[in-house]
């Protein structure tokens, strides 16, 4: 199992993991804005002096076949064998493709994910998810294949903007409404204009260990692990429609929207609490306003929807809640009712 160490000294901390790993040669992946900013903040680890870094361009739009590609062929020139370990420092994008390339490389190579973002950190880098886009898909190619730790320390955060800090906590608040009333409640009081970063990293780690409980029970998303897939049906919709589109979105805003829809879905189907929904949706329409879409493009996320990973057939399946903490697992729903969300999302969001 993954470890994930809690570091306050990451320079110190990511220096010690690495020693206890036998390796022969230590290569870095990067990407453009971690280059320039994360990295520097770790001077004071003399390994990474050591290691040959490969530096990838920022942003999910660059999680492509092409960039995997350099990414191997770098490994290939400079000598990397199975034995060596490649270590991502990054946000979700270096973490899934870094992921991948370790879990492709001469058949799967050792890794350590440092994750630089809050959605990195309370997903992303935990749990084993590899994976590129493709064909216009989000995460369409990929395999589980975890790193052996993940180093999560909050100095980074400073570096982020408000934007970034929002899209992590959106994963927050589904970790907290797949768990429990008491995480839930705590979320929506926090306030995500004047951060306490103390208390950001309270609220943290303990939704990375809402995560790891789950992944440990179901590595291979067979089961229980579904249950992270709260809100992520229609997100995959609505980024891959916004890739498309040439203007791509946060994933933890699609997130957002996207339990919307899901929470809409979960009081029609499952009897998901008015009150409930209704003060979600509020904290999010409050601080993640809206990704604008009309009914004319209903089909278009419809169809997109139904190319989702874990469809079966003709039907769209999705985690829904009965209530907070009470997890519902591959929930059908048809093309009315999907519409009939979508009509209640643009509604709260004022569009
Ligand atoms: N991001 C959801 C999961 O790791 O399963």
């Amino acid at each position: 199992m993954q470890q994930i160490i809690k570091s306050s000294q990451p320079a110190i901390d990511i220096e010690k993991t690495i020693r206890h790993i036998k390796y022969d040669k230590l290569f870095l992946l990067t990407d453009e804005h971690t280059h320039m900013h994360c990295l520097p903040l770790l001077a004071g680890t003399p390994l990474f002096s050591e290691a040959k870094e490969i530096v990838i361009p920022a942003d999910d739009i660059h999680k492509t076949i092409d960039n995997l590609s350099k990414v191997w062929l770098q490994l290939t020139q400079n000598g990397a064998t199975r034995h060596s370990l490649l270590v991502n420092l990054g946000g979700g994008m270096v973490t899934d493709l870094g992921g991948f390339a370790a879990a492709t490389f001469k058949r799967g190579i050792k890794y350590i994910n440092i994750p630089t973002t809050l959605l990195g950190a309370v997903d992303a880098a935990v749990g084993g998810k590899t994976g590129i886009n493709f064909g216009g898909y989000k995460n369409e190619i990929g395999s589980f294949y975890p790193s052996e730790y993940v180093i999560i320390t909050t100095d980074f955060f400073h570096t982020l903007d408000g934007r970034a800090i929002r899209s992590g906590y959106a994963e927050m608040i589904k970790h907290a409404l797949i768990h429990s009333a008491k995480d839930w409640e705590k979320l929506l009081t926090f306030s995500l204009d004047e951060i306490d970063y103390a208390q950001l990293n309270e609220l943290l780690f303990r939704s990375v260990g809402i995560k790891r409980a789950i992944v440990e029970k179901d590595p291979f998303e067979k089961d229980i692990r579904k249950a992270l897939n709260l809100g992520h049906t229609t997100a995959h919709a609505f980024e891959s429609y916004a890739m498309e589109n040439g203007n791509p979105i946060p994933h933890g805003y699609a997130v957002a929207w996207g339990m919307i829809v899901e929470l809409y879905l979960s009081h029609r189907i499952c009897g998901f609490p008015k009150e409930k929904l209704l003060k979600t949706v509020r904290y999010i329409q409050q601080h993640y306003g809206a990704f604008p879409i009309s009914c004319d493009n209903y089909e278009a996320l419809y169809e997109i929807t139904r190319h989702d990973k874990k469809n079966v057939g003709n039907y769209i399946y999705f985690t829904l809640l009965s209530e907070i903490g009470n997890v519902r697992i591959d929930q059908t729903t048809d093309k009315e009712l999907f519409f009939e969300a979508l009509d209640f999302y643009r509604d709260s969001v004022g569009l």
